[in-house]
């Protein structure tokens, strides 16, 4: 059974799949294909769902998994600030379809969390021409609608689990709008304003942080964001670092 009507904005063109294997290696498919910017490949099921860090992503039917195709006219270190214009996007549909009733924060550098859990995770994919010019970006968003992972490493929870059970077709919709929202502003007006909008919902702001880094563990507390997307950890010392990657961690 397909997904009911999806009816997206101008510039969009949805690709919906009964099952499919990662709708970002889809999305890739399609993007070496020549599709256009705006191609969203959504999936009842993935086989072989994927997170950050080579992760498994846990795809039963009942939740969302979509990717988006974009073909930003930048270079990949501006494109990939392009996670945190989804991240709200999502939240705000969340909060939407929920009637006010979930509202999730972003979690540095790019999941949603409610109620201390994890409900959404975005994985973002790139490739470039030319240098550092973006060839396409492929950003995958997974949420939990009506299921979480209860093995995961860190906790989880559904929409469901949080008492608003919603229609995936609704959230998708919903998101779509909100991306299409956000993408002409970004195109305008750069980082900034999605900067503002992520850090109206950023979670852990003013606590301590641990972050795990390639090579070392840096302790502090998590002041914000700089203009570049990258995490600002100030030491006791007085200190900052700004992060760039990595995995971060917030005292529950
Ligand atoms: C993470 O938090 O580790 C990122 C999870 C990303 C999951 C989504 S589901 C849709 C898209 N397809 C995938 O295989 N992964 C992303």
């Amino acid at each position: 059974m397909a997904l009911r009507t999806i009816r997206l904005p101008e510039g969009f063109t949805l690709h919906e799949l009964e099952a499919v294997d990662s709708t970002n290696e889809e999305a890739k498919r399609l993007a070496d294909k020549g599709a256009q910017s705006g191609a969203l490949v959504i999936a009842r099921t993935q086989t072989s769902g994927r997170g950050r860090r080579g992760r498994a992503w846990s795809s039963p039917v009942g939740n969302l998994y979509s990717s988006l195709l974009l073909r930003p006219t930048c270079s990949l270190a501006e494109a990939a600030r392009l996670t945190f214009l989804i991240a709200v996007a999502m939240a705000e549909a969340v909060e939407t379809v929920t009637g006010g009733m979930v509202r999730p924060d972003c979690k540095w550098p790019n999941d949603l969390m409610v109620n201390d859990r994890k409900i959404c995770g975005i994985l973002l994919e790139s490739a470039s021409n030319q240098g550092a010019a973006t060839d396409y970006l492929v950003i995958g968003a997974g949420v939990n609608v009506a299921f979480f992972p209860d093995d995961a490493e860190r906790p989880a929870t559904s929409l469901a689990a949080s008492g608003s059970p919603v229609s995936v077709t609704d959230l998708v919709t919903t998101y779509v709008a909100r991306v299409a929202h956000w993408l002409p502003i970004w195109e305008q007006d750069g980082f900034a304003p999605i900067r503002e909008a992520w850090l109206a919902r950023g979670y852990g702001i003013g606590k301590p942080v641990v972050a795990r880094l390639t090579e070392r563990e840096l302790q502090g507390t998590f002041v914000g964001l700089d203009e570049g997307g990258e995490l600002i950890l100030r030491e006791d010392s007085g200190f900052e670092h700004r992060i760039g990657a990595g995995e971060v961690f917030f005292a529950a």
